[in-house]
């Protein structure tokens, strides 16, 4: 499949896990991706990858200059842009009767403000192509995940902001999305075992939230319905969060 010929897509967070696995896919379909991360090394590891001509940008998605800069860069260099992957975020746990307002405010920022910044500066860009954002949000946006107040609340902000946006901004032909994993196997979960809390946490608890019968899903598994959403393929979806955990919150 070729959906994505002739297009320009930015994927943030795509260093890694599933932001890389989302350029792969645009790549091989045809797009020239903008990859965008903190991460310098993932960026040029995952642009090594692309199996079509592409390019990445260094930058946090909290930092509201930087963020201008990339999509001045997209408008200057690329000319347009079609689609946007906003993957990048961060997970962290920790016990809610001891977390400080710092802690709190890291998955804020860059999970919350990091989407809202992304959004609002693609959307005149996206206007001009009838383009379409996707966005990260997670299962916990909708589904209690224990030891995890900051990051649930800035997903659940995420999933909120994507269908506002679809609304306010649906006369425009834009297209606003958000897919919501629950458990893929990414560096994000392999560095925030619950096992770092210590003997603060009840295990017992999480048991609905692993079912540990279950396998945890691939980053490729998000990337298709991520490449699905921003391509014509789901030109009538607008203001959907689609859950992707193989059932584990059926
Ligand atoms: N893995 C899961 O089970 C899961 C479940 C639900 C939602 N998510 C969400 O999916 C998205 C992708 O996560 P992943 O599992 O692929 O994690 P990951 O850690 O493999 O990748 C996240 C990427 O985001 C980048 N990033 C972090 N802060 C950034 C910043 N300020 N600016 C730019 N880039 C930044 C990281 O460098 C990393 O490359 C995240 O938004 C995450 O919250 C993940």
């Amino acid at each position: 499949m070729k959906r994505f010929n002739e297009k320009v897509v930015l994927v943030t967070g795509a260093a890694s896990g599933m932001g890389r696995a989302c350029a792969l896919r645009f790549a091989q379909e045809g797009a020239r991706v903008v990859a965008m991360d903190v991460n310098r090394d993932g960026l040029e590891e995952t642009v090594r990858k692309m199996t079509n001509p592409g390019r990445y940008m260094t930058a946090s998605v909290t930092d509201e200059d930087a963020v201008k800069e990339v999509f001045k860069s997209i408008a200057h260099t690329e000319g347009k842009l079609d689609a946007v992957a906003h993957m990048a975020g961060i997970l962290r746990s920790s016990v809610t009767s001891s977390t400080s307002v710092e802690e709190f405010m890291v998955p804020i920022t860059v999970n919350l403000l990091g989407t809202f910044l992304i959004n609002r500066e693609a959307i005149p860009l996206l206007i001009k192509t009838k383009g379409s954002i996707v966005n990260a949000a997670s299962t916990s946006s909708f589904f209690g995940h224990p030891y995890m107040a900051a990051y649930a609340a800035s997903k659940g902000g995420v999933a909120a902001m994507t269908s506002t946006l679809a609304w306010e901004y649906m006369k425009t032909g834009i297209r606003i999305n958000a897919v919501a994993p629950g458990g893929i196997a990414t560096n994000m979960i392999k560095e925030n075992p619950l096992e770092h809390l210590g003997t603060d946490v009840d295990y017992t608890l999480m048991e609905h939230l692993k079912r540990m019968d279950l396998p945890y899903g691939n980053p490729e598994d998000v990337a298709g319905v991520v490449a699905m959403l921003a391509s014509e393929d789901g030109a009538f979806i607008n203001g959907e969060i689609i859950r992707i955990d193989g059932g584990n919150h059926s």
